[in-house]
């Protein structure tokens, strides 16, 4: 395992990490697409799967930024999320509740998401690496809007879902 001495190496690891995170992303978001019963939710999804694309290749650009290979290091956060996500795909039942509970999973992978590119654009900030900082925001920016877009979702679904199960 490499040694983390400087702030750099710290971006670096950062960086490796959001790798792993968006890979892992772009295998596991067809699935929750496919999962989402309401139609603006599944193409929400689907266009972020999009977006989740572009922030791969994103970062392969900050890699090259910083001189350094593109490398992924198993992110464990988002695995555990994924594997919640998992099962918020599985769950049986009235349709409203199961997109309520993918809502959920995704917004929570958003907030880490933005958590994480909050601290690398930081690190980059504070290193004077502004190629890099502007790639880490522009992800970023998506991030937040894909999080808005799911809140809003989450009225009209939130609502069916309270609906769903109660007896007429
Ligand atoms: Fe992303």
């Amino acid at each position: 395992m490499s040694s983390i001495v400087t702030l750099r190496d710290l971006l670096v690891e950062e960086i490796k990490d959001l790798y792993s995170a968006e890979k892992q992303l772009v295998k596991a978001l067809p699935k929750v697409a496919e999962a989402a019963t309401d139609e603006q939710l599944r193409q929400t999804i689907l266009e972020h799967l999009e977006e989740t694309k572009q922030h791969v290749s994103r970062l392969e650009k900050v890699f090259a930024e910083l001189d350094e290979s593109p490398k992924a290091k198993t992110c464990e956060a988002m695995k555990g999320l994924i594997s919640e996500g998992e099962k918020a795909i599985g769950q049986k039942g009235p349709d409203a509740l199961r997109d309520a509970g993918l809502i959920g999973a995704a917004q929570r992978v958003e907030h880490y998401e933005i958590a994480a590119y909050g601290t690398a654009r930081a690190f980059a900030e504070e290193l004077d690496l502004p190629a890099v900082v502007e790639l880490l925001q522009a992800t970023l920016d998506e991030e937040g809007e894909a999080d808005k877009t799911l809140s809003r979702l989450a009225g009209a679904v939130n609502r069916a879902a309270c609906l769903a199960g109660v007896p007429d």
